[in-house]
């Protein structure tokens, strides 16, 4: 191993070199100073390298760089090794286990300003990121760019989407590094606020494969008061520099020291479900600082919601535009007559929620404004506080309480984020008051204060301070449209989920999800946190509800059944209608059985675009569940249960393709089957071109037994 890096290294004039190992060995970092005082990091697995020779460094503007000139100050190692509880997650225990490496640099040429570069090197993967201490050269300074290069070795296949400053709601493109074309972004044109970056810039986390089966992640953890990093790839060496999304002036970030940016990830393997079993990100993010997490649950929801998407009903409550805020009275305006969050409609969803064991209600079109909303770029759409003149809110929280159910408030703030940083503290205490205790956010549209964008340092700022003001009050938090997480729901527990990427609602309206889309999803989106992908959509085709209507869902039903246990999350709707549920009341059951919290994750089989096997262990009590999926091709899956302890025997209910399935020519077809089961046994599950499978495992009673005897 050491011949390889040594060998690396003759290649460039190097002053200094140190070359740490992960606590394993399965993976060496070099750190060096090479001609001209640049610092500069290689990666390799085993003798495999990952990341050739590549800069390290950050521009400031109006300032010397820290990019060269650079001597050593000092060098410290150590190993960190803890195991820690995620107040919820994939997981019960966590254990974090790296050498870490943290070179001190020295400009002597420039007032002797100092940077630290600190590394964490772990089994899976390697985190670094930049550290300015409290210097007397140094005190406020801004970024005009960062130097960070991810030298990779050859033409690797990625799966990525275009590098936008706006938005991540692309669909994902195959290809390999040098034919990446960001320009031709798929169905780009369905995203209505977006700022592309350019032909070859793609967005982390980045997931790649080496001609030699390598699997390699890059993104970030902990992303606070810094802009989102993308990538912009040389399409002739595969060199990847980092890109950080500007402010409305074109800078890119605003420090004062003490101060760090966010960590540069690298996962690595070669295999591609130790990909998906990573908790690196995790790992480098903040342990949480709230004390009493009590009130944070992990919950599966219904709400008003995916009939607003299909158009059965409207946010809005009267057919008219150009009602200010501020002047308008709403009582006088006339009702359209397919208004979604009336009273009435409301407690028909309380009432499923009741009789099926969801926790809340999400309500969206429920106060004033959505007249108003889309596409006009103004700054006061919402306040956040009055209700449309048919949804009462007091007789709401009444029944609602009746019934053991929780309305989830929501809140559009139509990106006009100075009306909803002036709103927030107001916004939230009507929902005390008013029993709710989840908020929905979301970032639709273009961002005021204007030429700020989505994913710049502004709007992370903005992400975490409601983060942190929801937590404040007590209050969980799911954000649609805000920057792809960074793991910082470690920090952050009440914050349980974010959209961030394509979710499951393009399907309602768009040329949608193609069937690979969630096999793809878990290797890329979900790396840095989970996901409100809003699954469980029973009624596959549009033309139910209209007959001239085109789209549909991509996947068969079977599928969505599955992707309450292939993408994790602590939040999962069961986004369909209540009548759709009633008409499939035995396929119903999966997602009221389904867990949303685990002691334990085994991701089975995983190849990304391709597909997915993951069985979960619910949280405190003896229950499996099992998601498998493939993309647009059929597959067969044997999956051996060899986990499940000892001799014991479980009912295994499986929820499957029916033999005829078929995501576009028959996607409604399954079959449900209960057979007993235990360690010895290997299901053979047959998924549907798009299709999917969906297992959930109990132990088996006396009964259940003497049944399978007779
Ligand atoms: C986009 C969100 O992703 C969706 O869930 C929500 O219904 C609409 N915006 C309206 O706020
Ligand atoms: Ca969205």
């Amino acid at each position: 191993m050491k011949t390889v890096i040594l060998s690396l290294l003759i290649f460039v004039n190097v002053s200094f070199a140190q070359t740490i190992q992960s606590p394993h060995g399965k993976l060496s970092l070099t750190f060096a100073l090479t001609t001209g005082g640049v610092p500069t990091y290689a990666l390799q697995f085993g003798n495999n390298p990952v990341v050739k020779t590549s800069r390290l460094g950050i521009q400031l503007k109006g300032e010397p760089s820290f990019d060269k000139g650079f001597v050593i100050a000092s060098v410290d190692t150590l190993t960190h090794d803890e195991t820690w509880e995620p107040v919820w997650g994939e997981v019960k225990r966590i254990r974090s286990h790296c050498r870490e490496l943290a070179v001190t640099l020295r400009q002597p040429s420039i007032h002797d300003r100092t940077l630290i570069v600190r590394f964490r090197l772990f089994d899976d993967g390697l985190g670094f990121r930049y550290e300015f201490s409290r210097q007397e050269p140094l005190k406020y300074f801004v970024v005009s760019e960062e130097q960070t290069e991810f030298a990779l070795t050859g033409d690797h296949t990625a799966f990525w989407i275009p590098g936008d400053y706006d938005t991540n709601e692309y669909q994902y493109t195959t290809s390999p590094l040098s034919k990446i074309d960001a320009t031709t972004g798929k169905a780009a044109d369905e995203i209505y606020a977006k700022t592309a970056i350019g032909r070859n810039a793609v967005q982390t986390p980045l997931m790649m494969k080496t001609g030699d089966g390598l699997y390699i992640n890059i993104h970030e953890a902990a992303l606070v008061d810094y802009p989102a990093m993308n990538l912009i790839v040389d399409q002739a060496t595969f060199k990847l520099s980092s890109h950080l999304v500007p402010d409305a002036l074109g800078n890119k970030a605003y420090m004062q020291t003490p101060a760090k940016t966010p960590w540069r990830t690298i996962i690595v393997s070669d295999k591609a479900t130790d990909i998906l079993a990573s908790k690196l990100i995790l790992n480098l993010n903040e342990p949480a600082t709230i004390s009493d997490v009590s009130w944070i649950k992990p919950q599966k929801y219904v709400g008003v919601w995916w009939e607003l998407h299909v158009g059965v009903s409207s946010w809005n409550y009267a057919d008219v535009d150009n009602v200010k805020l501020t002047e308008t009275d709403w009582k006088s305006l006339t009702p359209n007559g397919h208004h979604g969050a009336t009273t009435a409609r409301v407690k028909r969803y309380i009432d499923f929620a009741a009789t099926h064991g969801f926790t809340s209600v999400l309500v969206e079109g429920w106060n004033i404004g959505w007249e108003d909303w889309f596409g006009k770029w103004k700054e006061e759409v919402f306040d956040f506080i009055t209700p449309y003149p048919d949804f009462d809110v007091n007789e709401l929280q009444r029944y609602a309480a009746s019934k053991g159910v929780k309305v989830m408030m929501h809140h559009e703030t139509s990106s006009s984020v100075t009306n909803y940083e002036r709103r927030m503290d107001e916004a939230y205490r009507f929902m005390k008051t008013h029993g709710y205790d989840a908020v929905k956010t979301g970032y639709v549209g273009k961002i005021i204060p204007r030429g700020e964008h989505h994913d710049g340092q502004w709007m992370v700022n903005h992400y975490v301070r409601v983060a942190e003001k929801t937590a404040q009050n007590r209050i969980m938090v799911n954000m649609h449209e805000p920057v792809r997480p960074t793991g910082l729901h470690r920090t952050y527990p009440n914050w349980l989920a974010c959209e961030a990427a394509r979710g499951n609602e393009f399907n309602a309206w768009s040329h949608g999800n193609p069937p690979e889309h969630e096999t793809i999803l878990p290797f890329t989106r979900l790396m840095g946190g989970p996901m409100d992908y809003t699954p469980g959509i029973f009624q596959i085709k549009m033309n139910h509800y209209r007959p001239e209507r085109g789209e549909q869902v991509h996947t068969t039903l079977a599928k969505q059944l599955a992707l309450y246990v292939t993408l994790y999350s602590p939040l999962q709707m069961a986004a369909d209608l209540p009548e759709n549920y009633e008409r499939f009341p035995d396929a119903f059951q999966f997602i009221k059985d389904v867990d949303v919290d685990w002691d334990e994750t085994i991701i089975l089989a995983a190849e990304p675009g391709d597909y997915l096997t993951v069985a979960r262990k619910a949280k405190n009590r003896d229950a499996w569940f099992l998601g498998a999926i493939t993309d647009e091709h059929a597959r067969s899956s044997k999956v051996s249960l060899d986990f499940l302890p000892g001799q014991s025997w479980y009912v295994a209910s499986i929820y499957a393709d029916a033999p005829e399935a078929h995501w576009e020519k028959n996607p409604m077809a399954y079959h449900i089957e209960h057979v007993l089961v235990n360690s010895r046994t290997t299901l053979d599950l047959r998924l549907a071109p798009g299709g999917g499978a969906a297992v959930s495992l109990k132990p088996a009673t006396a009964d259940d037994m003497r049944r399978r005897k007779e």
